[in-house]
């Protein structure tokens, strides 16, 4: 067996997510089989090297050859760091992936790439002209789980997908919460969409917009409503709905589906998961929408179910590895982007949620956006 290709990372941040993000990185690859890639943290970067320093010692067992730096630029400039982790709060993904691409890093950044389609349009071309890899960290979309729905979904064997629901609600506490915390700051970009909205999408573009019959095609329309807080005036329950639909009987897009999509910050989850209705069946995915753990596919003829499957998965760790094994591969065969979550999907997403923001009437603050929407 060949040597593994060894991914060296930067880790950009402190916080929840990087946590997580490097303790699973950390866990051998073998425990998931697999074995092409494997994943070093050569650093760590904090805006208080105190902070970098602790994180090494609670996350990597205080492992020494880990540089530990009190900026993120010093991990932008060490020759030892082949790709960038962002995990800042959603408003300096910009800034901090435009900073890592002109360094001539590989940047995979946390979810929402970005606060709106303009700033990742600036992003996907400033990675264009330095060479480098770069993607969202919509890790669902690599779990096994998912890849063994998208294959059900394409097979045929369901027929085209007519509707999707997909929820994700969470009780963020938001009546106690401080309001600087980046689910109610705005900002911090805050609010159910931004956060949350990610994971019911990412169902929708990989059933409906990846389908073959869709053939890539944009939606035909999307709609949206926002309810807010008066806490801060971010949105606190936001429903909106993703069109695809032929433009004409001889149009090669020939998928017509809707998919019906919510957030709550401030409900407690309560098992909704997504459903994917087919001409023939539905595909049931379980809750929660970022780590569903089983799927069942209900089988239909003449309107009775002729048969039920249940698929159960688990792995070692949270499940944010198998994203990460995606980039290794990517960069270690000179890919600029994913086959699986491309620059196309990311730009859907927040072409979504830029229209659904508009609809809703939610305007950041100025300075969020370092881009701005023309
Ligand atoms: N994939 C997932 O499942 C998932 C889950 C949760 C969150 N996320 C995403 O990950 C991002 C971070 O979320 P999180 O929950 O990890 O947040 P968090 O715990 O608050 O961590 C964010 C980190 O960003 C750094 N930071 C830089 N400037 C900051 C500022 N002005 N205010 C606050 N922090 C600042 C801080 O690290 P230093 O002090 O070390 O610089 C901080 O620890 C968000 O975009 C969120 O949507 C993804």
């Amino acid at each position: 067996m060949s040597t593994p290709y060894t991914l060296r990372w930067g880790i950009i941040s402190t916080g929840w997510i990087a946590s997580m993000f490097v303790k699973d990185i950390l866990i051998s690859p073998t425990t998931r089989d697999v074995n092409d890639v494997v994943h070093k943290v050569a650093a760590v970067g904090s805006r208080a090297v105190k902070s970098a320093q602790d994180f090494i010692d609670k996350y990597a067992s205080g492992d020494s050859s880990i540089k530990a730096y009190g900026s993120y630029s010093e991990v932008y400039a060490d020759n030892n760091v082949d790709a960038i982790y962002i995990g800042t709060p959603h408003t300096f993904h910009y800034e901090n992936a435009l900073a890592a691409i002109k360094a001539k890093k590989h940047v995979l950044c946390e979810k929402p790439v970005t606060c709106n389609g303009a700033e990742l349009r600036s992003l996907i071309a400033a990675a264009k002209q330095n060479n480098v890899f770069f993607m969202e960290a919509l890790w669902t979309r690599f779990q096994p789980l998912a890849l063994e729905v998208k294959k059900i979904s394409e097979s045929g064997v369901l027929g085209d997908p007519v509707a999707l629901h997909a929820d994700l609600s969470a009780d963020f506490g938001i009546d106690t919460l401080d309001k600087g915390h980046r689910i109610l700051a705005p900002e911090l970009g805050g609010g159910g969409l931004l956060d949350l909205g990610p994971y019911p999408t990412i169902w929708a573009i990989l059933a409906l917009y990846e389908h073959p019959s869709n053939k890539k095609a944009q939606p035909s329309s999307i709609t949206g409503a926002m309810l807010k807080t008066p806490i801060t005036g971010v949105d606190r329950s936001t429903t909106w709905t993703v069109t695809f639909a032929p433009n004409s009987p001889s149009d090669p897009n020939k998928l017509a589906a809707q998919a019906i999509l919510s957030v709550n910050i401030n409900v407690a989850s309560n098992n909704t998961g997504a459903a994917i209705r087919y001409e023939k069946g539905i595909i049931t995915i379980d809750s929660p929408l970022y780590l569903p753990k089983s799927f069942t596919v209900q089988y239909f003829e003449k309107g009775e179910t002729v048969k039920t499957e249940t698929r159960k998965f688990s792995h070692v760790g949270h499940g944010l590895h198998f994203q990460a094994d995606e980039v290794a591969r990517c960069i270690r065969d000179g890919k600029t982007e994913s086959d699986k979550w491309g620059h196309d999907k990311s730009l859907l997403e927040m072409d979504i949620f830029d229209e659904v923001r508009k609809q809703g009437g939610y305007k950041f603050p100025p300075g969020v956006e370092k881009v701005q929407l023309s």
